[in-house]
């Protein structure tokens, strides 16, 4: 018998150990940040690569683990997102890495779904920026702890409590620091750990392999301290630490928790400074896989059978055989690749096809994965982003993963009319796999097609994939809006809506209604002229 039956009575201790071992989370921050350099020394730490620099590929790198589109060898930019795991300290961790260039897509809101925490990482010269922004408010949403590693240290960087203040006041989160910089550029002297009260002292190393600089840890009372810290700046800290240690705010772990207190650390990824203490503390405060909700309640993680939802759907890995991989959070349970699982939307069992986990380097065939692991498997074009697939004899489904709102816009002209089916069958089932959002005119057909997206370059692999795909030439015209906002109430007659001009009416593919917009301001205006009216910027789904 298989462990993906219906009842688990018996979890083996196994299951429960490994399960208890995962941590499950996502890195955010406004490109350049050092997302990817820090992401490079979690994995030094855990083994799984042997030297840096092979995470993700530059413009000029030969290789990048998850360039697996043609597009994105072209730009030798990331377009997609993978997931890493690695074993550290008894832990098993996955990295869920998102795009870290400006034109990032829904795919990144949506792999935040799927972590259990964020560390959201920030250039200490330049603070919270745009797209932490957005990210952040995800991770708001979903109420998960967000943990700070500002960035950058070696380098000049803001005073380090308006950088706390600027966390605070733009994001609307608490913060915590658990360690502190003393200095920063060519003054970076090392961090103190505030709860063991110790100096950490601070050398840079060279790029590349190094694991870390020799570490050095004395007690803040240690004379020996002073020889490496000069006068003015062993004085500014022991001021820094009173004031830390009188006005902020106590490390609550219930709140960081609950998303309202976010811990914060102080490094340099580049020199892996800083980086084992954030691991350490990080995977004590983290907790393992936690309950998801469903419409049957609370799904545990360890007490229930497998279960899993889709997060993400990633046409064409492999050209050759135009196949859909689709990406499973695993949220309960062993998953065993020889047993039979139920996806709840479809009603079908089936077997899930070639499951692979996306390692550092290669994608590697599966036999079995646990809670808070992602696999991707082979989507045989039944799968949808939000479906839940569990064990045969379960029906419950996973709250539905929300729509985000796109912020560009394109009307997309077809130049080839011979071609109409296969524009409408392309057109269709890229907005199915989540890349773009698709509406059309309450006055057009099909034939007027208006093109949402979350990243521009996502225009730019529409236009390529219809060609390459579907063999259909598209001419793709910009649209002024910036700012789309759902009905909230779908049976809303929007020809009625009073303050409409330069507000276009559009509706999405299941019927419902949106306003396009061109600014912020319009939307208030809109808004203010027609009581009762609901605007929304996420749609549940
Ligand atoms: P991202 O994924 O968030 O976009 O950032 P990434 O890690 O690619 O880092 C952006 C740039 O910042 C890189 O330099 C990287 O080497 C540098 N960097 C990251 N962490 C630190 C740090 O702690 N200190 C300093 N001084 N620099 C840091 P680059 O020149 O753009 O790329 P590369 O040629 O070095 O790869």
């Amino acid at each position: 018998m298989s462990d993906n039956t219906i009842k688990n009575n018996n979890i083996s201790d196994n299951v429960k150990k490994e399960i208890e071992k995962r941590r499950t989370f996502a890195i955010i921050s406004h490109p350049d940040a050092g997302k990817t350099t820090l992401t490079e020394k979690f994995l030094l730490y855990g083994g799984a690569i042997n030297t840096a620099g092979s995470v993700k590929g530059k413009a000029n790198s030969k290789y990048a683990v998850s360039d697996w589109m043609e597009i994105e060898k072209e730009r030798g930019i990331s377009v997609t997102s993978s997931v890493l795991q690695f074993n550290y300290d008894g832990f098993c961790i996955n990295i869920l890495d998102t795009p870290g260039h400006q034109d990032f897509s829904e795919d990144t809101y949506r792999t935040l779904m799927a972590a259990d925490s964020a560390v959201m990482v920030i250039d200490a010269s330049k603070g919270v920026e745009a797209q932490t922004i957005k990210l952040f408010k995800v991770c708001v949403m979903r109420h998960i702890p967000i943990f700070t590693f500002i960035n950058k240290m070696d380098r000049d960087a803001r005073d380090s409590f308006e950088l706390l203040d600027d966390i605070e006041t733009v994001l609307g989160i608490r913060t915590c620091p658990v360690n502190w910089p003393i200095g920063s550029g060519k003054e970076f002297k090392g961090i103190y750990d505030r709860k063991a009260r110790t100096v950490r002292t601070f050398e840079a190393v060279a790029t590349g392999g190094a694991k870390s600089a020799a570490e050095t840890d004395y007690s803040i009372d240690d004379e020996e301290l002073h020889k490496v810290v000069p006068d003015h700046l062993y004085s500014q800290l022991i001021e820094e630490i009173e004031l830390l240690d009188g006005a902020s705010d106590p490390l609550d772990l219930k709140k960081v928790q609950k998303g309202e207190l976010s811990p914060v650390f102080f490094g340099s990824a580049l020199n892996t400074f800083g980086v084992g203490i954030f691991l350490k503390y990080f995977l004590d405060m983290t907790s393992t896989p936690l309950p998801r909700l469903s419409n049957e309640g609370l799904i545990d993680p360890v007490e229930e059978p497998f279960s899993a939802f889709v997060f993400k759907i990633q046409a064409n890995m492999n050209k050759a055989h135009r196949d859909r991989i689709a990406f499973l959070r695993v949220c309960s349970g062993r998953f065993d690749a020889s047993a039979d699982v139920y996806h709840v939307q479809s009603g079908r069992k089936l077997k899930l096809s070639q499951p692979q986990q996306i390692m550092a380097q290669d994608r590697q065939v599966v036999s079995e994965a646990y809670a808070g692991d992602v696999i991707g498997v082979f989507d045989p074009g039944i799968f949808s982003i939000g479906d839940t697939i569990t064990v045969p004899g379960r029906k419950f489904e996973y709250e539905g993963i929300p729509t985000f709102a796109p912020e560009h816009f394109c009307r997309v002209v077809q130049l080839n009319s011979m071609k109409r089916k296969q524009f409408v069958k392309g057109i269709t089932q890229i907005a199915q796999e989540g890349a773009i959002q698709i509406f059309q005119e309450y006055t057009a057909g099909m034939s007027e097609i208006i093109v949402g997206v979350v990243g521009v370059l996502q225009f730019d692999v529409l236009k390529y994939r219809l060609e390459n795909e579907y063999g259909c030439e598209i001419r793709l015209e910009a649209l002024p809006y910036g700012f789309i906002r759902w009905v909230s109430d779908p049976g809303t007659d929007v020809t009625k809506l009073k303050r409409m001009n330069n507000v276009k009416a559009v509706k999405d593919m299941k019927g419902n209604p949106l306003l396009l917009f061109v600014n912020d301001w319009m939307i208030k205006m809109v808004l203010e002229d027609n009581e009762g009216l609901g605007l929304l910027e996420f749609k549940k789904n």
